[in-house]
């Protein structure tokens, strides 16, 4: 080894060892004559000092490889933040095993940094930051402790095929050409749904895998075209097995990365509550804003807007912003209003109780005397707002819903602070789309429906069937998303039909599945988490694209690399692909 010991580990009781390190150099001092190196490698910094003797022409990032004695630093010169900060190590020999030829584009001992495309172009640079690295090894540790639980819990690990065909799960695919059938392509899998499915049909009875899935959809902050899902499976189980094993994976992975307890038993909460109480089926409970009902308090009002909402079947619902009286400009109203109409709701009515008790807002003329029974039933304090709309149920409960998160965002960042996870469970099977004119599946068409449900609405109103299906959410994020599956050939057909697929589409899509189902298959269920979307919360960052190594920007690309690039005109005869143009 060219070091023996790391720049992390040295400390009093090693005070007079003649040492080797090796690694980076963070910063140089110089103190005319002396001088003063941070030498840093993954484990940490170690200071090191260099007599006028030493001649070596040293540059920032240079890396060095150090002989030299440990020695106790002068009190006055003691660093309590760094492990190290009680010794430092006189340099006798100082070798350089290489020196950058130019400036690096950025520092990563500096506090600034570049915009996030530089870094990224720059990746090997960034990671060098202490916190950047933290990142990757806190990532490492979680899919560790996956799979010490998973596999202790008589879990098997198997790999799935990257060159497969179509998994549906709702984006769309990433094709690759194959050359030995040309016009043909392979799918990269959206995920190992199907093949999943299978290994319990060949008795393996317990899978995970820490598997790579890939989706052309629109990326934002918690997306990338390629993520890691932390997929299982099982055999012989009901929906409340799956959700055990995946809570005490969590608590394991939670206590053994974090040192951090999570609660015996998670919360769970059904879609419809979700909704109707925090208009989202991913809410963060962190910062409160339940809504509630106050379609009696409008009957006596002679808000005519509002009375014909309510003729209609329609509900009045509100919320409480806790002291956000001052901040209730005109501005953040109107905003509140531009999001509310977004979701085809006329807009919002609001009152606030100033610091001294008085109340103003634009529904105070509309309310008559009833904003004080409101005011009380829900508890309001000086300096609350009360946040109401009117309108149909659903588009009520996503506007209140989107104008909840932007509040939250905006003035409650202080209390989202620690962990709340739950679980979400009874969603609708199918949901319309209206790109497609028709229903399709709201988590994909393998989920198991509520027969009770089936049974009742089948020909009726299929978004009144629920899915045996759970999710499990953090922070606001959906982090894993399952179901109990369909394990029987009629009634998976059923579902395609339902959701409208032709006899043909069937056959060439899914047929393989559906002869799969008539050898023998046992009752089964899993759930995937992300992997990415678990470390970002797990680290405090907003973005997937921090606990990647290497992730691509938010238009897809790799500005390292430069991925996706054209190819040659070899490859592409090869393919038998024509780009056509000039
Ligand atoms: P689903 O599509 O809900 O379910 O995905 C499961 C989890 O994967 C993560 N995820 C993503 N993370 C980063 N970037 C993306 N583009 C992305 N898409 C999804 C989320 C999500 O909760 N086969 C089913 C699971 C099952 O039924 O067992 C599936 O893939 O954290």
């Amino acid at each position: 080894m060219l070091r023996t010991h790391t720049c992390g580990e040295l400390t009093l009781q090693d005070v007079g060892k003649k040492v080797t390190l090796a690694g980076w150099v963070d910063r140089i001092r110089d103190l005319g004559g002396v001088k003063f190196i941070m030498l840093r490698d993954r484990y940490g910094l170690t200071q090191v000092v260099l007599s006028p003797e030493i001649e070596v022409d040293l540059r920032r990032e240079a890396v060095v490889q150090v002989e030299g004695l440990v020695r106790e630093r002068p009190k006055e010169t003691v660093n309590k933040d760094l492990s190290t900060g009680e010794i430092e190590v006189i340099a006798e020999r100082v070798k350089i095993l290489s020196s950058p030829s130019k400036d690096l584009p950025f520092y990563p001992g500096e506090t600034k940094l570049p915009a996030e495309d530089v870094r990224l172009k720059y990746r090997y640079i960034d990671l060098r930051r202490r916190e950047a690295m933290d990142r990757i090894i806190t990532r490492h540790k979680v899919a560790q402790a996956v799979r010490e639980y998973l596999g202790a819990q008589g879990f098997i690990e198997v790999e799935t095929p990257f060159l497969t065909k179509s998994t549906p799960e709702g984006a769309r695919d990433f094709l690759v050409p194959s050359r030995l059938k040309p016009g043909t392509f392979y799918a990269l899998p959206q995920s190992p749904q199907l093949f999943k499915q299978l290994l319990m049909l060949s008795g393996l009875d317990r899978y995970f895998q820490i598997v790579r899935c890939f989706r052309d959809e629109d990326l934002r902050a918690d997306r990338q075209p390629e993520f890691t899902q932390i997929d299982i499976e099982m055999s012989f189980n009901t929906r409340e097995d799956v959700m055990q094993v995946t809570e005490g994976m969590l608590r394991y992975v939670f206590k053994k990365v974090l040192g951090i307890e999570l609660p015996e038993k998670l919360d769970r909460l059904t879609y419809e509550y979700c909704m109707n109480t925090y208009g989202s089926d991913k809410p963060d409970r962190r910062i409160q804003m339940q809504f509630k009902d106050f379609s009696e308090f409008f009957r006596d009002s002679d808000y005519h807007v509002v009375l014909n909402v309510l003729k209609n079947d329609g509900v009045v619902k509100g919320f409480v912003a806790k002291g956000l009286s001052q901040k209730m400009t005109r501005k953040l109203a109107d905003e509140l209003d531009q999001l509310a109409k977004a979701f085809g709701v006329g807009g919002v009515l609001w009152f606030a109780i100033d610091v001294n008790g008085v109340m103003r807002g634009a529904a105070l003329k509309h309310l008559q005397k009833s904003y004080e029974a409101i005011s009380k039933d829900l508890s309001m304090q000086p300096e609350d707002v009360c946040i109401i709309a009117a309108g149909k149920n659903t588009d009520v409960n996503n506007a209140l819903g989107e104008i909840r998160k932007s509040l939250g965002e905006q003035f409650y960042s202080h209390l989202k602070s620690g962990f709340d996870i739950f679980w979400v469970i009874d969603f609708p099977m199918f949901e319309y789309s209206d790109e497609e004119k028709r229903f399709v599946a709201q988590h994909h068409p393998f989920t198991m429906p509520n027969l009770e449900d089936l049974a009742e609405y089948r020909g009726s109103d299929l978004s009144k069937i629920r899915a045996q299906s759970y999710d499990i959410v953090i922070n606001g994020f959906e982090v894993g998303s399952g179901s109990v599956r369909i394990h029987n050939a009629e009634l998976q057909r059923e579902v395609f039909e339902l959701m409208q697929l032709t006899e043909e589409e069937i056959k060439v899509k899914f047929g393989f599945l559906l002869e799969a189902f008539q050898y023998g298959a046992p009752p089964h269920g899993g759930i995937a988490l992300g992997l990415d979307r678990l470390v970002a919360i797990m680290c405090g960052v907003s973005s997937i694209r921090d606990v990647i190594a290497f992730p691509k920007t938010s238009s897809g690309v790799c500005p390292l690399t430069g991925a996706p690039d054209i190819v040659s005109e070899r490859q592409l005869k090869e393919l038998k692909i024509n780009l056509g143009g000039d």
